[in-house]
């Protein structure tokens, strides 16, 4: 498994017309405007070698300019360590180049080839099934087996995935035509509130405030509700949480709250969704009659924190069953011939996993927990079950599979150029799609109607060129190498005299800190957020980077990182 990007051209591959990528080591020479080993960001390249004439471009000037890009792309993928995504594509680009000569797109269902037969559906069918496995959904896919999975690559990345899991939960839940329903027509029928119960057919959605702001526009964007809004607007003064001292009853948080760190607030806990109130709210909501939406992160955007899927549903099973929501009956629509209702049994709850990062790596995380001397490696801490395994006994219907649905990023576990990733729920969960568009020839139950093709090409690519245990040793070099930096900071702490707030959530692959100068920020590529100590007092602000230890990072980066913290202006001027 080579680490970089360094390409040699193996044996056989001797194709004029593909370009192996320039090699990313350190012998690479200096790029125009790239400024390597000082704290100097490169330039963006010059808007002006880009101006589109009405003549177009002769070749000289449009190669230098797409010169000039690389140039700028070459010295930041250097760089870039404040992203969860990796840098690392692997020999793909060469293997994968080829591809470019065609223009693929996975227009409509990836389990019906369709009308554009230019399509790879037949390996996005295989990266999806490698996924339910390592997910432990049911395969592979069957129309007919409401408990197999059903899913799709992304054209976007998990903001598509999240986006779709929460139409596809408020559709569900709200009691519209699903996939499967014999009479299901092409239009979405809701049901209408039962006489006892206004609220049955309205979801109300949950997630921590560690939680991506992909979902904050996902609610915006489908109108789903949030246990926030539905609170503030019905129940000002009944927040069931514990308030700060003095404020009685308290506001209405925007989302969940995270856990609690030693400071007891938030900006020093782990990142966690707090489950306890989680559980507050949820039964709250849960007695009010609404059906329950809940979010957990698997790898939270700045902490990198995992939510306890399994804890949380353990916590939540007790409170879904007290209020009904196990099972209920949904009327979706009349009989066209009849009149009568047509009617089906539903759950009333929903909980997705937002493995954007997390569920790329945690499967196996969890295999070398589960068998350390087969991997070679006894990872600190165990990470819970997050995923369609998860199956809890209930007092009146069996056992039950609690997981509903799960997204993931291509581009950031795996590797891949360009935003992608998998979207994954059950058969029984599908709905109908809007309309059956005859003009593709494949159900549109996928969230864009062009599909990106090649992005099936990517995963598998890197899923065939890694074992299982190559994904371990990737997850266990993460971990490693995040408890090296967040040791290096305190040492350099101690070394400079200057505070660095250096702090790892336990188990996550990012390390947080101190935020340096705009120069180190740029050149780094990372990403800042701000923390209140004391929520409500501007005098308590803290800014904090992080870097995210993937694949393309290594010990050389860290160490360059360290050097131009230990010589950075800004935290120098603090000491
Ligand atoms: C937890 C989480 N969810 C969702 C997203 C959005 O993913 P994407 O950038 O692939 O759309 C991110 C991105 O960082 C994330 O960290």
């Amino acid at each position: 498994m080579s680490r970089t990007d360094t390409l040699t051209v193996p044996a056989g591959h001797d194709r004029p017309d593909v370009r192996p990528p320039a090699p990313d080591t350190a012998a690479l020479p200096a790029a125009p405007g790239e400024a390597v080993g000082t704290a100097g960001p490169a330039e963006e390249p010059d808007a002006l070698a880009f101006e589109l004439p009405a003549g177009g471009l002769d070749d000289d000037r449009r190669l230098r300019a797409l010169d000039s890009m690389d140039a700028y792309l070459t010295s930041k993928r250097r760089h870039l360590l404040g992203y969860q995504a990796t840098q690392e594509m692997g020999g793909g680009a060469f293997d994968l180049g080829r591809f470019m000569h065609h223009n693929i797109n996975n227009l409509g269902d990836p389990f019906r080839s369709g009308g554009y037969k230019p399509n790879t559906k037949v390996v996005e069918r295989a990266v999806l099934d490698y996924y339910a496995a390592l997910w432990h959904a049911k395969g592979p896919y069957d129309p007919a087996d409401p408990e197999s999975y059903w899913g799709y690559v992304l054209s976007m990345g998990s903001t598509e995935g999240n986006m779709y899991a929460l139409w596809n939960a408020r559709d569900y839940l709200s009691g519209k035509a699903l996939i499967q329903s014999p009479a299901a027509g092409p239009h979405y029928v809701r049901a209408a509130p039962g006489a006892g119960n206004p609220n049955a057919y309205r979801p109300v959605a949950f997630y921590s405030e560690d939680t991506h702001y992909s979902f904050a526009k996902a609610v915006h964007v489908l109108g789903v509700e949030t246990f926030h809004a539905v609170g503030t607007e019905q129940y000002p003064d009944e927040c069931p949480l514990a308030g700060p001292a003095g404020e009685q009853p308290p506001a209405w948080p925007a989302e969940v709250p995270s856990r609690r760190g030693p400071s007891g607030h938030t900006w020093d806990g782990t990142g966690e969704i707090d489950v306890d109130a989680l559980a507050v709210l949820v039964e709250f909501f849960a007695a009010k009659g609404h059906p329950v939406f809940v979010s957990l992160n698997l790898g939270s955007t700045f902490k990198g924190a995992h939510d306890d899927v399994r804890e949380v549903c353990e916590r939540l099973l007790p409170i879904f069953e007290r209020h009904g929501l196990i099972q209920g009956e949904v009327a979706y629509g009349k009989d066209p011939g009849t009149g009568e209702p047509l009617t089906d049994l539903r759950r009333r709850f929903w909980i997705h996993v937002d493995g954007a990062l997390g569920a790329g790596y945690a499967p196996f995380l969890r295999m070398a927990a589960a068998d350390p001397a087969g991997f070679g490696w006894t990872p600190d801490g165990g990470l819970p079950e997050f995923d369609f395994g998860i199956t809890l006994p209930t007092r009146e219907f069996g056992d039950l599979d609690m997981v509903s649905s799960i997204a993931m990023s291509g581009h950031k576990w795996p590797g891949a150029p360009w935003p992608c990733g998998i979207y994954m729920t059950k058969v029984k969960y599908q709905i109908s799609p809007p309309s059956q568009p005859e003009y593709i020839g494949a159900p549109d139950t996928t969230f864009a109607g062009s599909r990106n093709g090649f992005s099936p090409l990517i995963l598998w690519d890197h899923l065939a060129r890694h074992s299982y245990q190559d994904q371990v040793d990737r997850i266990r070099r993460a971990q490693e190498l995040a408890a090296y930096l967040e040791r290096q900071l305190h040492l350099l702490e101690q070394e400079k005299g200057i505070e660095l707030w250096p702090a790892r959530t336990p188990g996550a692959i990012t390390v947080r800190f101190r935020k340096p100068s705009p120069e180190l920020v740029a050149k780094w590529s990372l990403s800042s957020q701000e923390v209140l100590l004391v929520p409500g007092d501007e005098r308590t602000r803290r800014s904090y980077v992080h870097v995210f230890l993937m694949s393309s990072v290594d010990r050389a980066k860290l160490d360059e990182l360290l050097a131009d913290l230990a010589e950075d202006h800004a935290l120098l001027a603090r000491a």
